[in-house]
């Protein structure tokens, strides 16, 4: 963890208007700065920067956040990695912080020592390919072959790995690099059936052509070495092994060279193999990364989907590329990402084709024969099964399968009316058969992660506020608490502290880890400060964003572009203090619910006549509760229902 004492160095020495400068052109409006907003197209600026109360607020498509968000959200970064990105700009030094320390400090050394491993790795590959004899009749004029200009060499650091057991090792070793640290990161193996005393190790890559594999930072974490000769028996590629660094299931070959094409283009090109990876960039479709042989996994999909909203797949036209194509594309859909597939003619890989074409004639290629999920499944299953009747009734309900897996209704629906279109189904059939594959994909998948039975009944119930369904309780009363935390209750108190006391009183605890996490930082920060400032609500983790909305709405940024005319206007705050207790009841309202529920569920399955007296005094008891809330709110004192 990164101590907060860095993080308080990080907000401190990164002005908001310094960062955001170098992704908008802004310019002075009235107190705060404006420009065209980074995160939606538009021509007129409705984003605006505050660098007093250091947000900023696209009044366009609503983003904004403290600086950290917005380094995490322009450069896709998670929160740990947007700190360090802000710390590396303003040269601070980050001190971690952990109860377990010394486990830490073992941990970071390790992988430390494996990121130098393998950046010394990657130098020396790469020095053999360009000036040792070997490396450059072997592994360069394969390359060569293979059409792989020397900037792509350069820029994806490819290298060879010689034809010798030793000389990696020896090189290495004469470096001071540790064994033990070169073979856990799969440089060097361990010989097996060896009988002398002494372990002894051999090089990993021999007479392969290497290509290293990096992270999101771009640091090599692994490599692909790929055989130069077909008849050996070694596999085509030998891959590194898991480490402290390199997670295979979370990395996507190329995306550190990609990403910057894949947000401009707002889309990815997913392909299978590492040379597809260098052809299509070397030919100007740089948004282009591989899975590396495997199959696409979850994480891969939530790490495409941190970059664009929508993935293409090139798949080869053999059954096995196919059906690898079939479980990506579901996975990717699931995942919340629009997916098209564009299936290569047989025999043919998109590093085949784009060499073939060239980078503008794939493109084209990609373009026209790119195919929605409900085409593609259509497609090939009706070519599997046959255009029979059967044939298009197991195909819709297969398409169907894909298509329910869609968290967007609307887009769902779309595709229900082209399914139906495509196969000539009436499309009320095809609704109503989505209907049960749907339910039936609750029951199985959905039930087991829905755990916390937030806002359940309550809703149901048409005597509490409609305005109050939309947005949890727990969340409107942070905004209060944000927005009115200094003004006073009365003359010793302040609503912060009036609020913490409720919520302690009544010991109602939030439903929402992350909002009761922050809720309590506040209230430590509460209690050693003696008051909370707007500072610490824009500054924190979980906040920051909450308070750049609430805080950019009390302090109307002004929407309209002018130079002179704009100034911060504090909106009316007069009644905040019904504001804020009618916040606090509805939350205790919705809370009481939430008991009363698993009151009546315990009372159902009572045993003992003893319990069922407890409990029902209990429900009494919190209908009393009830009633004093809803007359005091002014509602009807509707009975709950179980
Ligand atoms: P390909 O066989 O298509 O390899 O496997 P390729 O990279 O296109 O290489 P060429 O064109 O035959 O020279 C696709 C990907 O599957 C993984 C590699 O990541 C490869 O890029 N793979 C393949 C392995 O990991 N091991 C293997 O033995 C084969
Ligand atoms: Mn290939």
């Amino acid at each position: 963890m990164i101590r907060q004492h860095t993080i308080d160095q990080i907000f401190s020495a990164a002005s908001i208007d310094e960062v955001v400068g170098d992704y908008v052109k802004l310019k002075r409006s009235g107190s705060g700065m404006g420009g065209l907003c980074p995160f939606h197209n538009e021509k007129t600026p409705s984003f605006k920067v505050s660098p007093n109360l250091g947000i900023y607020k696209c009044f366009g498509c609503g983003r904004g956040g403290n600086v950290v968000d917005f380094v995490m959200e322009i450069e896709r970064l998670t929160y740990p990695e947007a700190l360090r990105h802000l710390a590396s700009k303003y040269h601070i030094e980050i001190e971690e912080d952990n109860s377990n320390r010394e486990e830490l400090s073992e941990q970071v050394k390790l992988r430390e020592g494996l990121y130098v491993a393998l950046a010394f790795a990657q130098k020396y590959f790469t020095d053999q390919l360009l000036n040792d004899t070997e490396g450059k009749a072997v592994g360069y004029s394969y390359f060569k072959e293979r059409a792989i200009t020397d900037q792509t060499i350069e820029r994806f650091g490819l290298g060879y790995g010689k034809n010798s057991w030793d000389e990696f090792l020896n090189h290495a070793q004469s470096n001071g690099y540790d064994l033990d640290i070169l073979v856990k990161a799969g440089l060097i193996k361990e010989r097996q059936n060896d009988t002398s005393e002494e372990k002894s190790y051999y090089d990993t890559y021999r007479e392969r052509v290497m290509f290293p594999i990096h992270n999101l930072t771009g640091k090599v974490v692994g490599f692909g070495g790929r055989h130069l000769t077909k008849d050996k028996k070694s596999p085509k590629y030998i891959n590194s092994p898991e480490s402290e660094v390199y997670h295979k299931s979370s990395v996507l070959y190329g995306l550190y060279h990609a990403k910057k094409a894949i947000r401009e283009k707002e889309e990815v090109l997913l392909v299978e193999g590492y040379l597809d990876v260098l052809m299509l960039a070397q030919s100007g479709i740089e948004n282009v990364v591989a899975t590396s042989g495997t199959a696409l996994t979850v994480d891969q999909v939530k790490l495409v989907k941190r970059f664009a909203d929508k993935a293409v797949m090139l798949y080869d036209g053999d059954p096995a590329g196919i059906k690898a194509a079939i479980r990506g594309v579901d996975l990717l859909l699931e995942g919340g990402l629009n997916v098209d597939v564009v299936v290569f003619p047989e025999g043919e890989d998109p590093d085949s084709y784009c060499r073939k074409l060239g980078g503008a004639g794939l493109e084209t290629f990609i373009h026209e024969q790119r195919k929605n999920l409900v085409q593609f499944k259509t497609e090939v299953l009706l070519a599997e099964k046959g255009d029979t009747a059967i044939g298009r009734s197991e195909t819709a309900r297969e398409v169907l399968e894909s298509v329910v897996k869609i968290p967007d209704p609307l887009k769902r629906n779309a595709f229900i009316k082209e399914t139906s279109v495509l196969l000539d189904f009436e499309e009320t059939l095809l609704q109503a058969e989505a209907k049960r594959l749907r339910h039936q994909l609750d029951r199985s998948g959905r039930n087991a992660t829905q755990t916390t039975l937030i806002q359940p009944e309550v809703n149901a119930s048409p005597e509490v506020k409609p305005s109050a369904d939309k947005r949890s309780k727990e969340h409107l009363l942070v905004e209060s608490l944000i927005l009115y935390a200094q003004e006073p209750y009365d003359e010793e108190v302040d609503m912060a502290g009036f609020i913490f006391s409720e919520l302690d009183a009544d010991g109602y605890g939030f439903e929402d880890a992350e909002l009761a996490d922050a809720v309590n930082e506040a209230r430590t920060y509460y209690s050693f400060h003696d008051g909370l400032d707007e500072s610490f609500f824009t500054k924190h983790k979980t906040l920051g964003k909450i308070a750049a909305d609430t805080l950019s709405n009390k302090y109307k940024l002004s929407p309209v572009w002018s130079d002179t005319h704009e100034i911060f206007v504090k909106t009316d705050t007069e009644n905040y203090k019904d504001v804020v207790q009618e916040n606090l009841n509805y939350l205790k309202l919705f809370k009481l619910q939430f008991f009363f529920n698993k009151t009546m569920k315990q009372l159902e399955e009572a045993e003992s006549e003893e319990d069922v007296l407890l409990l029902q005094r209990k429900i009494a008891k919190l209908l009393q509760v009830r009633k004093t809330i809803t007359d005091t709110l002014g509602i009807e004192g509707a009975l709950p229902e179980a």
